[in-house]
């Protein structure tokens, strides 16, 4: 029986083209139209691999076709017989616009390739496994890392090779430290990991979470068994699990620093206080690194001089209603990119979301690079960044770090 594709969209960027065309749009009057910057237009215009699931059916709206029709053009093909179809032409000029910095090999699936989709001064974005894109940074280069990974086990982020839907905590954690260990090849010898990390409890042997009204991303397909030595309801301590098997592996543990969360999320248990704090790891790559303690110094209490942050920070989370995932407050990233960096050196986050990290290293001066596995997201941090900074041109990728 010839295999059906499940959904073919190649071709996707070239008709996106003609169809604004066609219909008398630049790309700023569709974005416009839309609500989207037009960086998203013409990212979209390139992009025959991951169309957009946000905006296709305004899209297709306001292009006067159906969604499947502009996803899919003629409707689903049948891969297994015909050839796979060439890059069209606007789907080949933005190809060989970018620079892909792990090439696709033979037989190697395209969903592992690692592609710089942005680099423009102060920022560069790579989507892809950041365990393979980091390996491609030479040693020594960023003065801080600011990072949040994958909770385990809490979401789904709906996309082959993401951390944090390993089977047991073991393996998420055995990922992390090999990640964080290429992390910290890539700082320089006086730099920092500033680390968010949250917990989650072990499911009771559900194997799936229904859809959360108010958080999308917080429904599982899957549901990992409890893990080996805990029982049902166990607290996991992911957090000081991943802390020690990261001093294990020769990080300076400095500090565990508790996100408070004024607003935190009601939960309808009756049998614990309701969870209100995540953990900050602040780890060196030697025994003496950057610090800027002044940067970060909180008020006295009788108003006189400032004096030392402690380690309670009390940051309200703040929604950002375009992704479904945990995005970080900018508050929080602020005080570890002023403690951790000066202005000027360059910044790192191996797994970017929606690129809180860049939006707050443009704001403060510093350099950013970011890392992130899934196009979707990637999309929604240009986005973000287009519209918080001065215009920039799309795929100029200048290769330096
Ligand atoms: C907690 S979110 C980060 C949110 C981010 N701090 C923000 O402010 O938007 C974790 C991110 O890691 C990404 N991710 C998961 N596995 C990854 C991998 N193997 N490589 C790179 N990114 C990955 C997910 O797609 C998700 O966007």
């Amino acid at each position: 029986m010839p295999k059906k594709s499940m959904t073919d969209t190649s071709g996707f960027g070239a008709r996106l083209v003609e169809l604004r065309k066609a219909g008398r749009f630049t790309q700023l009057e569709l974005a416009q139209k839309l609500g989207v910057s037009r960086r998203m237009i013409a990212y979209y215009e390139g992009e025959t691999e991951h169309p957009p699931t946000t905006i296709l059916p305004r899209l297709a709206k306001v292009l006067g076709i159906s969604a499947d029709e502009l996803l899919k053009g003629g409707g689903e093909r049948d891969t297994s017989t015909s050839p796979q179809p060439a890059a069209t032409q606007v789907g080949a000029t933005v190809e060989a616009n970018m620079k892909t910095i792990y090439p696709t090999a033979e037989g190697v699936a395209r969903k592992t390739r690692v592609r710089e989709v942005y680099h423009e001064g102060d920022i560069r974005i790579v989507q892809g496994d950041s365990r393979r894109a980091l390996s491609q940074i030479p040693d020594n280069t960023y003065q801080c890392c600011i990072t949040s990974p994958p909770y385990w086990g809490l979401r789904d982020y709906g996309i082959d090779g993401q951390i944090g839907a390993e089977n047991d905590p073991d393996a998420y954690i055995a990922d992390l430290v090999g990640v964080f260990r290429e992390v910290r090849r890539t700082l320089r010898e006086d730099g920092t990991l500033w680390l968010n990390i949250g917990d989650s409890y072990t499911s009771g042997d559900r194997r799936w979470r229904a859809p959360d009204k108010k958080n999308a991303g917080r429904a599982m397909s899957y549901r990992p068994p409890t893990p080996k030595g805990l029982k049902p309801k166990d607290l996991i301590g992911v957090p000081w699990r991943l802390a020690l098997a990261l001093q294990a592996d020769g990080w300076f543990l400095r500090s565990d620093i508790v996100w408070n969360k004024p607003n935190c999320q009601p939960e309808s248990v009756k049998d614990r206080p309701t969870r209100a704090h995540e953990y900050v790891f602040l780890m060196s790559k030697a025994e003496s690194y950057f610090y800027d303690f002044e940067a970060i110094r909180e008020p006295s209490a009788n108003g006189q001089d400032p004096k030392n942050r402690r380690t309670v920070w009390n940051i309200n989370t703040n929604g950002f209603h375009g992704a479904h995932f945990a995005v970080f407050p900018p508050e929080l990233v602020r005080m570890c990119l002023l403690a951790g960096s000066k202005p000027g050196t360059k910044v790192l986050d191996p797994f970017f979301g929606s690129g809180t990290v860049g939006l707050v290293c443009r704001e403060y001066g510093r350099e950013c690079a970011g890392i992130e596995l899934n196009p979707e997201y990637v999309n929604i941090a240009l986005d973000r960044l287009s519209k918080a900074g001065p215009a920039l041109p799309l795929y100029a990728v200048a290769n330096s770090h």
